[in-house]
């Protein structure tokens, strides 16, 4: 089955498993670096398992990719729709280059993928001068089944929704990073048919941090942190459930990216996903938190160490 009636059905799930854990050492809070490549594999085969039947990847993340494909040929019968987004560093100007991109990425998974994605949200503006005849290209060669891109802001989202053909879009979506919300933006795309997949619930580790421990040069998000916190602390709940449940809450149409980096992660993740648990008012309460500068809540503007 497709993965657009595979979702259209309720069969994909809300979650989709976040690979660029599994190839790179991410995270903001990240003390282990990245898994080993067996316990990249666990996670895989425990997703499985557990119900979840979508992966993020991209050819940034790393072995990631590659990782994906080991276990597709262990495990043939595991069916996954596997989202992933051609490389920033291709010329997206090169019809040959996004071909051979897209191709590379179906090599390494030994199969079509659910969307081709492109992770460059700033080439957009290059649809049509090719990017997007280049683009169709990969759909009739097989290489995928639908066509999406990643965003990181609501201007970004906005150029997306202009292309039809971009039938996924990705983006940043938690309690301090309600924009798309409140734009209006993730209404409208659902309202046309996009599958809206969501990140970054809980900002790459950011929102499960202690005020009072967030590294030097990450202090610039103390006081949002601490607010937050705080806010939790006064609804006696943990900070995991509340993030994920508001974003279920917010966005119950939509699809969400989580990653993990280790088996008990994931299946936390599911339990607080399925979790039946929000104390009452706190979807209003975290609405009325202010939202933090751009610089807090989008990762690509903060410091690299
Ligand atoms: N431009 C793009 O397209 C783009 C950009 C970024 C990410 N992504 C995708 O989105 C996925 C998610 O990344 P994100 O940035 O959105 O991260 P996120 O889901 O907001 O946070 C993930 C991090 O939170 C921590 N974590 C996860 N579950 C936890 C739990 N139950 N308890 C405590 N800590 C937990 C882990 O870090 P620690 O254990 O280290 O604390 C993990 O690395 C990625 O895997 C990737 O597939 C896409």
């Amino acid at each position: 089955m497709s993965f657009v009636q595979c979702h259209e059905l309720g069969g994909l799930g809300p979650m989709v498993l976040g690979a660029v854990q599994l190839g790179l050492n991410y995270g903001v809070a990240n003390k282990a670096g990245q898994p080993s490549r067996e316990s990249a594999h666990e996670i895989l085969l425990a997703a499985w398992q557990h119900g979840v039947r979508a992966i993020d990847t991209a050819q940034a993340y790393g072995e990631s990719e590659e990782i994906i494909g080991e276990h597709l040929e262990r495990y043939p019968e595991h069916n996954f729709h596997i989202f992933s987004k051609i490389s920033p560093g291709v010329d997206h100007r090169d019809a040959t280059a996004i071909l051979n991109a897209a191709r590379s990425s179906c090599q390494r998974i030994a199969r079509p993928l659910a969307s081709l994605m492109m992770h460059n949200a700033d080439a957009l503006h290059l649809w049509d001068e090719g990017l997007g005849q280049a683009m169709k290209r990969c759909l009739d060669a097989g290489f995928a089944e639908t066509l999406g891109v990643s965003i990181y802001t609501p201007e970004q989202f906005l150029a997306a929704l202009q292309i039809p053909e971009l039938r996924v879009i990705q983006a940043p979506f938690n309690v301090l990073d309600r924009r798309l919300l409140d734009s209006g933006l993730l209404d409208r795309a659902l309202d046309s048919g996009r599958v809206i997949v969501l990140r970054s619930v809980y900002l790459q580790g950011l929102l499960l941090m202690d005020a009072d421990k967030l590294p030097a040069h990450m202090g610039f998000a103390e006081e949002d942190v601490r607010r937050w916190e705080s806010l939790c602390a006064s609804h006696a709940c943990a900070k995991t459930l509340a993030a994920m449940q508001y974003v279920r809450h917010a966005v119950p149409r939509a699809l969400l990216v989580i990653g993990c980096e280790r088996t008990d992660q994931l299946l936390a993740n599911l339990s607080l996903l399925m979790s039946p648990d929000f104390p009452a008012g706190m979807k209003e309460a975290i609405e009325a938190l202010k939202m933090p500068d751009e610089r807090v809540i989008n990762p690509s503007l903060w410091p690299k160490l």
